[in-house]
């Protein structure tokens, strides 16, 4: 066996100036998905992330709030690290630009370009802006501002050593140029060529106003700019200086992956230090968009941020993951609202792929005692389905290639409704009727089963622990930490006899009218979707297919630690059924007692909080209140209703 093919990937390394929101843990999570793929395909990954902890804006925060940078620093850089542990981040090292073994490479680098001449020293007069860490001509800011992020610069004027960036501009205008992968989307790398071609200065790349840095060891009273700083920590993670086997394995990293803010830094200061130090350069640099609120960007000093960790608390790692990385287009801004997240959590994840696996597994109990059955003769629907997955996982793998993270869900999603519909042209409860039907009624739960399998399989760079709740149901893998990307990619893998058994919702749905409140997920029987304009129509036949009785209430009681829960036990003709009711909240048992109600009489079952529910009564209902029906005159319970 040759080498594998390695895969370096990078996020940025984040400023413990504050606690890190939503848009930092996008970017982490899109590299983590990038990381956990590539390693499902084989490949030898290494994904580096970190902290950026020099400079006067740490400096200064800390201040603020009376600590020194150090002890500031270690405390919400502990923070970093609980978040990425909750979102699951595979990350192989960590660098903190604090840690020896950085601020030896730091210094080294800066040493090797001083020696062979291309750091001189001078003044620097000019404009800096902190948040940023950003130097700037007068003429580059606007009306005093940083062009970057629109606060106020401030005038600089101390002495500096500068490196002579200006020498490799040729250089580095030639590389974009003929490499257009170098820099992605495409439109962030025009921007950058015309920034290039507007002329490049000579940069500072020392202070000594302030002494949170690193020092150069042949200058005292200066620290190396926190950006040369920071930007040499990509080579720190793989051992520069240190394992030069490691080091030339994974280098030139292949992504380092960013938000659009500082592409600038990772496309022209980056890359002119690696010329001058005689390192290949990375093969890309890829600047993601920027993930917005309602009242525009997002940043610690507005006050508007998201923190993470409650919403990955309230809603699970899976749904914040799948959400994040579904709401940015590619290369594009993409906005975050609470509200937004549920509905997605509703619809795509309950509605689409939840009932897709509750709907199979219950359908294979009901038909095949919960064993998966063989596939026989495919039929006309069969195989536009299986077309449609072996498409998908090209699709999905050419999207995540191009780290389109949204595209590839997107074609994910096609699949997993495809195979919803599927369920409904093949209407397996009509085949089970008829034993002649049985070989076709197994070909179809097989073929739903082999979705599901391949599915997840593609979720799992996106929902990490999809695979292993997917497993407890219908045991698809040997090991759910260890797919194999390929596999999805391989129609007809699954073996039939494996043992199904339903559990919990994958992903319970979320009540939006709860948003204010703390989250407690409900059963899907309780939600009640608006009439819509641009429902589907029905045939009669179809609505034939619901099966509605009159139903005599002979016993109800509230359902133990469920406030909106009501347990039924009621009569149809000749049977007992028991019902689970969203209605606690509007009817007290007693006055339920008696009732003669419709049902549905032929809905799938399923279990709330335990209990399985065999059949759901129908109710009107808004905002204001609730009614079950009931009837206008007496019959027997057991008529059908239609
Ligand atoms: O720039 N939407 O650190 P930083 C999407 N230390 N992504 C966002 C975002 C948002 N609203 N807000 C932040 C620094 N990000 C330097 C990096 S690297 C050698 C040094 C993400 O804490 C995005 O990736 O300001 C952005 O580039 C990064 O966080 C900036 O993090
Ligand atoms: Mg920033």
């Amino acid at each position: 066996m040759g080498d594998r093919k390695t895969f370096y990937i990078t996020t940025p390394i984040y400023y413990p100036s504050d606690n890190l929101h939503i848009g930092h843990a996008y970017t982490t999570v899109a590299a983590d998905c990038m990381a956990r793929y590539k390693r499902m395909q084989g490949y030898d990954v290494f994904f580096l992330t970190g902290s950026d902890e020099h400079g006067l804006k740490i400096e200064r925060a800390a201040r603020e709030k009376g600590m020194d940078p150090e002890a500031y620093v270690d405390q919400i850089v502990a923070g970093f690290k609980v978040l990425w542990d909750k979102l699951l981040i595979t990350n192989d090292d960590f660098v903190r630009t604090t840690e020896k073994r950085h601020q030896k490479v730091v210094q080294a680098l800066f040493q090797k370009v001083y020696d062979q001449g291309d750091m001189f020293k001078s003044d620097y007069e000019g404009w800096y802006c902190t948040p940023c860490e950003a130097f700037w001509t007068e003429r580059q800011l606007v009306d005093g501002k940083c062009p970057d992020c629109d606060r106020p610069a401030e005038l600089v004027h101390e002495e500096s050593y500068f490196f002579a960036m200006s020498k490799y501009a040729d250089r580095l205008l030639k590389h974009i140029e003929e490499n257009p992968e170098f820099i992605q989307p495409e439109s962030r790398r025009n921007e950058m060529i015309n920034f290039i071609k507007s002329g490049l200065e000579d940069l500072c790349v020392s202070r000594t106003t302030f002494e949170w840095g690193v020092p150069i060891p042949f200058a005292p009273g200066h620290v190396i700019y926190v950006w040369f700083d920071a930007l040499a920590n990509y080579l720190t993670g793989i051992g520069y200086g240190e394992d030069d086997s490691n080091f030339n394995k994974y280098w030139p990293a292949d992504v380092h992956l960013v938000g659009k803010d500082i592409v600038r830094f990772h496309t022209i200061i980056w890359p002119t230090m690696l010329l001058a130090m005689g390192l290949p350069l990375p093969k890309q640099v890829f600047g993601h968009g920027w993930l917005l609120l309602e009242g525009g960007k997002m940043s610690k000093s507005k006050g508007n941020v998201v923190d993470p960790m409650i919403l990955v608390e309230r809603y699970g790692v899976d749904a914040i993951r799948y959400y994040l990385l579904k709401e940015l287009n590619y290369g594009m801004d993409g906005y975050y609202s609470e509200e937004m997240l549920v509905n997605r959590i509703n619809s795509d994840l309950a509605n689409d792929l939840g009932n897709l696996v509750s709907r199979t597994i219950g359908m294979m109990e009901r038909y095949f005692k919960g064993v998966i059955p063989a596939a026989s003769e495919p039929q006309p629907p069969d195989k536009e389905l299986t077309d449609l997955a072996r498409e998908t996982f090209a699709d999905v793998g050419h999207h995540l290639d191009r780290l389109d993270f949204s595209a590839a869900l997107s074609s994910l999603w096609r699949l997993i409704s495809r195979a919803n519909k599927y369920i409904d042209e093949t209407a397996p409860w009509i085949l089970a009727r008829e034993e002649s039907k049985r070989g076709r009624l197994g070909t179809v739960l097989y073929n739903l089963t082999e979705v599901i399998r391949v599915v997840t399989i593609m979720c799992a760079p996106f929902m990490p622990t999809l695979p292993g709740r997917v497993n407890q149901q219908i045991p698809l893998f040997g090991d759910a930490e260890k797919l194999d990307w390929n596999d999805a990619g391989r129609w007809g893998l699954l073996a039939s006899g494996i043992q199904a058994q339903k559990g919990p919702a994958l992903f319970p749905r979320v009540d939006p009218k709860t948003l204010d409140e703390p989250q407690e997920p409900v059963p899907a029987a309780e939600t009640k979707p608006a009439v819509s304009q641009e429902q589907e129509l029905i045939t009669i036949d179809e609505f034939a297919r619901i099966d509605l009785r009159v139903a005599e209430v002979i016993e109800a009681e509230k359902m133990k630690k469920a406030d909106k829960l009501l347990v039924l036990k009621v009569r149809i003709g000749e049977e007992e059924r028991t019902i689970v009711a969203g209605i606690a909240q509007h009817y007290t048992p007693e006055e339920l007692v008696g009732k003669k109600i419709v049902v549905v009489a032929n809905l799938e079952p399923a279990r709330l909080r335990g209990v399985e529910s065999q059949g759901m009564l129908l109710a009107a209902s808004n905002k204001d209140g609730l009614s079950i029906l009931t009837l206008d005159r007496d019959l027997p319970s057991g008529c059908r209703v239609r």
